[in-house]
């Protein structure tokens, strides 16, 4: 059965129990936060591309074996510009909005110049990234929003420009066993001359340091290896250009996963879907929860938020054994879900 991918979500923003089917594990405590765009047309205005909609977060919490779901829109700029306008006035990647649409040709070209330089839009709906103690809604632009994770409201917006030289910034950093954030972005202000910033910002132990520490962000450099085990290559050409070659491991596999303890040593599991036209369930990024002291890197479970096309059942997170498949349980949240990009999963202290 089809999905409609532009229809717009309705936000759900109290803790609503779930309908859990099967028995989750004691140890599995914990929040799943998810975000993608859920808002794709406002008034009679609508977004040219998919990733454009404005970001919509959905949590399912995990506590003593029941399951409760919330779901808010982010109030970024964007999101309050565009509502109180009753149409898109911000442009987003693939989306060029025009402030006025009854201003003449000439009002929309200077728009249009003036966005060839653009302040960029706030709108964070691919990831939930943690910074410090702090968590945060990305996308890829300069600015990231500050949420609480558990509540979903939105707080402090973030503007990397005023720590780095950086235009846009990955939503994907990656984190080591302290804490620390390792991210890239890019520098695009001196044309045809882009570069690439990488920064660390340090783990910390004291609540809320987040960006306001002077020293947070430090360069740091790119280690080249060699890898016996893949044909993946990573080539420094003469002129100082780097070029990579990937390693195919499987076709048309999507939002891949790992056991994130695992992360920078030798690992041999990913866990990500491929998804058939014709099926009544769409399930999202596969997040893995790895069991404390596991014994093996695949001891734990996987963690699905499954968009379920079935007429009378709701959407569900599913759970699954993540080395047999097998089902654990399910949690109908009595809502629809709708399709998103990444999560992140905050374990709780028992
Ligand atoms: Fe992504």
């Amino acid at each position: 059965m089809s999905v409609d991918f532009s229809k717009n979500a309705k936000e759900r923003p109290e803790p609503h129990n779930a309908e859990v089917i099967g028995s989750i594990p004691d140890w599995l405590q914990g929040t799943l936060v998810r975000n993608g765009p859920g808002i794709f047309s406002v008034g009679e205005t609508s977004y040219d591309h998919w990733c454009d909609g404005m970001s919509f977060m959905n949590s399912f919490s995990i506590k003593n074996g029941k399951v409760t779901h919330r779901s808010r829109f982010l109030r970024s700029d964007t999101y309050n510009s565009n509502m109180t306008s009753n149409r898109i006035v911000v442009s987003e990647m693939g989306t060029m909005a025009y402030p006025d649409p009854s201003k003449n040709f000439i009002f929309k070209a200077i728009t249009f110049l003036n966005h060839t330089v653009p302040d960029f839009t706030d709108n964070a709906a691919s990831n939930i990234i943690k910074y410090g103690n702090d968590y945060y809604a990305t996308s890829e632009t300069n600015y990231i929003r500050k949420i609480d994770p558990f509540t979903l409201e939105t707080l402090d917006k973030v503007d990397y420009m005023k720590f780095l030289p950086v235009n846009l910034v990955s939503s994907h950093p990656h984190y080591d066993r302290e804490g620390s954030v390792y991210n890239v972005g890019t520098s695009i202000a001196e044309k045809a001359k882009t570069k690439y910033i990488f920064f660390k910002i340090p783990a910390v132990t004291e609540k809320d340091i987040s960006f306001q520490s002077n020293d947070v962000c430090k360069l740091f450099m790119f280690n080249m290896v060699t890898l016996k085990y893949t044909t993946a290559t990573a080539v420094k050409q003469k002129e100082g250009r780097l070029e990579c070659k990937a390693e195919v491991l499987c076709e048309g596999f999507e939002l891949p996963r790992i056991n994130y303890d695992f992360n920078g040593k030798k690992h041999q599991f990913i866990y990500g879907n491929i998804v058939e036209e014709s099926e009544n369930c769409w399930p999202s990024e596969p997040v893995f929860v790895p069991r404390p002291n596991g014994e093996s890197e695949d001891d734990g479970v996987l963690l699905i938020a499954v968009i379920n096309c079935i007429p009378g059942q709701s959407g569900f997170l599913l759970i699954l054994d993540g080395k047999t498949f097998k089902e654990v349980a399910r949690a109908y949240v009595n809502t629809e879900l709708h399709r998103d990009m990444h999560g992140f999963f905050i374990p709780h202290a028992k």
